[in-house]
Order: structure tokens, then C-alpha cells, then sequence
């Protein structure tokens, strides 16, 4: 079974044809970087009208580096939730109008459970040399996702059946590191421009602390984030009145190189931490890291010594946003549900995955 996955959610336009749901014929994405970059984050107009530009070319694309016809298509899946509306928009529009056109079933994928299919892609064409994992992850999978948008803990007993176990009570990781990257001025956005510049810090320069909550599996990110800010000012002489913005032009880049360095540390721990336990008190069978930051390398390196069981890790390339763990997961949603009608689907910008509830989620 082949389908054609549509992501546009956030700040990526992207498009990928799966056999099977484990083998990628295709991955096309455009991102929005370069023109976001800029202004330091995602203008939601910006981005809906880029989106607009590039999704029919970007799909084009999918199909012909996958030597895909429409006839060769089984399905169309498209991320429906949750994401900036305007750009969220533009993809399901495109989605629903292919399916009529088509005549394709329909398939709404929850953009955060889709980035845990990245781990089930374990196949792909002969064009494409990504290190991918040998094997499928098994049941029961203890998933870390950790986006821009999402830090939570998820216990995953099968398909579409799962138990959030903890969650951030404030900012997501990706959020912190975004945020963290423009108080010590690294460019948008943040998490690759930290992890690049940790790599020359002292990860034990700066002592910061680490959220306790009562809740064992939750995560809070945001006394982190302010804890880095009164560091950086105390650091260049300034009291906690001295405005943000002001501060990267007086951080020397060893200063910024050793901020980046601590506070990756401790974030990634508090992270590792928390996983830790959890497999500890559930020892699942497998688990994955999923979302943006599950690029981050110091996270596979503190997870991989931590963990009693090996990891395989997901290429760095299907971590971020794109459509091929859209189509992964369509194909598991498929099996079990019926599609949508395309005359129907909505798109529902703010939504936990665990109200999808596309089987026995609880
Ligand atoms: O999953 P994603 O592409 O979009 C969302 O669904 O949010 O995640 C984007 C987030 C951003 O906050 C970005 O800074 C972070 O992932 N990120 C990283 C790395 N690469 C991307 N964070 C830490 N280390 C990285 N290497
Ligand atoms: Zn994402």
C-alpha cells in the first residue's frame, strides 16, 4: 500500500510517498528557514503564504521521485492537527481537494503521534542513503517526544493504543532552546545553533538548576530558560533589569560557546532523567526519541549511556518536520479506521494526541 503523506504544519513544506508504512519512496521538503530567519521565528502569515507557493510543486515532487502515478496511489494522509492555522490550512485544503480529484480515501494524522512513525521507517528506494534503523521498535515503546512545540513521556502498549505519562507544565524543550539561542544571540533556529556551539563550551561552566516537580514524568523548561537570562546578565555586569535583546553584543564567544554548552547539559539531563524512570518503572520492550530536538546529539549520548538497551535512532533529516512519518503512520491509522470524508476534514490547531484516540488511548 503506497501513500502520499502531506505535512505543512509549521514552517515545512514537505511531501512523501511510504510503501507499507516502513519504506520511503520519497521525502521532499521545503523549508521555510531561510526566509523566517530573518525575523528570528515563524510569521504565521509568512509562512501560510509560502506554503501556498510550494505545496503543489513540493507534492509534484513526491510523486515523481517516488516513480509514482495518481493511479499508484492508495491513499492521501495529511497532518490535521495541531500547528498554525493558516498554514495547517493550506495542506489539508490541498489534501482534501487531491482526494476528490482522485478519488483517494482520506487520511487526518495528529502531527506530534506521526513524529514517533519516524522510527518505524526501516526500508527505502535505492536513490535515497539514509542510516536507518534495521528493525521496527517493539511493544510496549516508551516514546520521548520533544519538539518545538511538545515535551511529553508516552507509553505505547501498540498501534494507536497508549498512556501519556508526563508532559511540560510550561515551555516545550525546543521552545527553550529557541529561546536560550536569542538571549546569547545564536541564529533561529536555536536548537541546532546551541547544539553547534556547545560543542566548544565547558557543559559544566554555569551551574543551573533543575526543575523538581512533584510529578515524576513531568517537565518544566521555563525556570531553566530564566535561570540562563540572570546568569548571562550577572555574567556581563548588568542587573535583571538590563533589556534581553541588548544582551548577545556584550557575550564574548566563549562566554556564549560555555552558556550553550551548561544549558544544553542540563536540559538534555532533566530529559534523560525522567525517561530514565520511566523505563525503569514500565521496562518497555523499546525506546525511540521523537521530534525536532530528538536531532540533538548530546541527547543519544547521555540516552545511550543511561539506558540499559540499545537505540536505534532515527536519521537526524526525518527527526525535524516532514511528511514521510505522516504517511507512516497513515498506513497503521489505515488499518483500523476508515477515512475521512474530504468534504468534511477540519483542521484543529491546538489538540493533544491523546484525544485522537484512533483506537484504546487513555
Ligand atoms: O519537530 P520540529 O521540527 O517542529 C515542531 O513540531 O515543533 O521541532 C523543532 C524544534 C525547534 O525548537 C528546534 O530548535 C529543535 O526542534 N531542534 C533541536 C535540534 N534540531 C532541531 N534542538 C536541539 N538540538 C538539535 N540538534
Ligand atoms: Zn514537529
Amino acid at each position: 500500500m503506497k501513500i502520499l503523506g502531506i505535512e505543512s504544519s509549521c514552517d515545512e513544506t514537505a511531501a512523501s510517498v511510504i510503501e507499507d508504512g516502513k519504506r520511503l519512496l520519497s521525502n521532499v521538503i521545503h523549508s521555510q528557514i531561510d526566509i523566517h530567519s530573518q525575523y528570528g521565528g515563524v510569521i504565521p502569515e509568512v509562512a501560510a503564504r509560502s506554503h501556498i507557493e510550494m505545496i503543489n510543486p513540493v507534492i509534484n515532487k513526491a510523486l515523481s521521485d517516488a516513480h509514482c502515478t495518481w493511479d499508484d496511489i492508495d491513499a492521501i494522509a495529511v497532518t490535521y492537527a495541531p500547528g498554525l492555522v493558516g498554514s495547517l490550512l493550506v495542506g489539508t485544503l490541498a489534501a482534501r481537494t487531491l482526494a476528490v480529484l482522485h478519488n483517494k480515501p482520506l487520511y487526518p494524522i495528529h502531527h506530534v503521534e506521526a513524529h514517533v512513525y519516524a522510527n518505524f521507517i526501516t526500508e527505502q528506494s535505492e536513490s535515497s542513503n539514509l542510516t536507518l534503523p534495521a528493525t521496527q521498535p517493539a511493544f510496549p515503546m516508551l516514546a520521548l517526544i520533544v519538539s518545538g512545540g511538545h515535551s511529553q513521556l508516552v507509553l505505547f502498549r501498540d498501534h494507536g493504543d497508549y498512556t501519556l505519562l508526563g508532559q511540560t507544565t510550561d515551555d516545550a524543550v525546543g521552545e527553550a532552546f529557541d529561546k536560550v539561542a536569542k538571549i546569547i544571540g545564536l541564529p533561529y533556529p536555536g536548537g541546532p545553533s546551541v547544539a553547534k556551539a556547545a560543542l566548544d563550551g565547558d557543559p559544566y561552566k554555569y551551574e543551573l538548576p533543575k526543575a523538581k516537580l512533584k510529578d515524576p514524568y513531568n517537565f518544566s523548561f521555563s525556570g531553566l530558560k530564566t535561570a540562563v537570562l540572570r546568569a548571562v546578565q550577572r555574567e556581563v555586569g548588568v542587573d535583571y533589569t538590563f533589556p534581553s535583546h541588548q544582551l548577545p553584543e556584550r557575550v564574548s564567544d566563549t562566554q556564549r560557546a560555555d552558556f550553550a554548552a551548561s544549558f544544553q547539559r542540563i536540559a538534555i539531563e532533566t530529559l534523560v532523567d525522567k525517561a530514565e524512570k520511566a523505563y525503569n518503572d514500565h521496562m518497555p520492550a523499546s525506546v525511540v526519541i521523537a521530534g525536532g530536538v530528538a536531532a540533538n546529539q548530546e541527547l543519544r549520548r547521555q540516552l545511550s549511556e543511561r539506558l540499559p538497551l540499545a537505540i536505534e535512532y532515527a536519521p537526524m533529516q526525518l527527526c525535524t518536520d516532514n511528511a514521510a512519518m505522516i504517511a507512516t503512520l497513515a498506513y497503521y491509522v489505515s488499518q483500523h479506521v476508515s477515512p475521512t470524508d474530504p468534504l468534511e476534514l477540519e483542521v484543529v490547531p491546538s489538540l493533544s494526541m491523546t484525544k485522537t484516540a484512533w483506537r484504546n488511548v487513555v
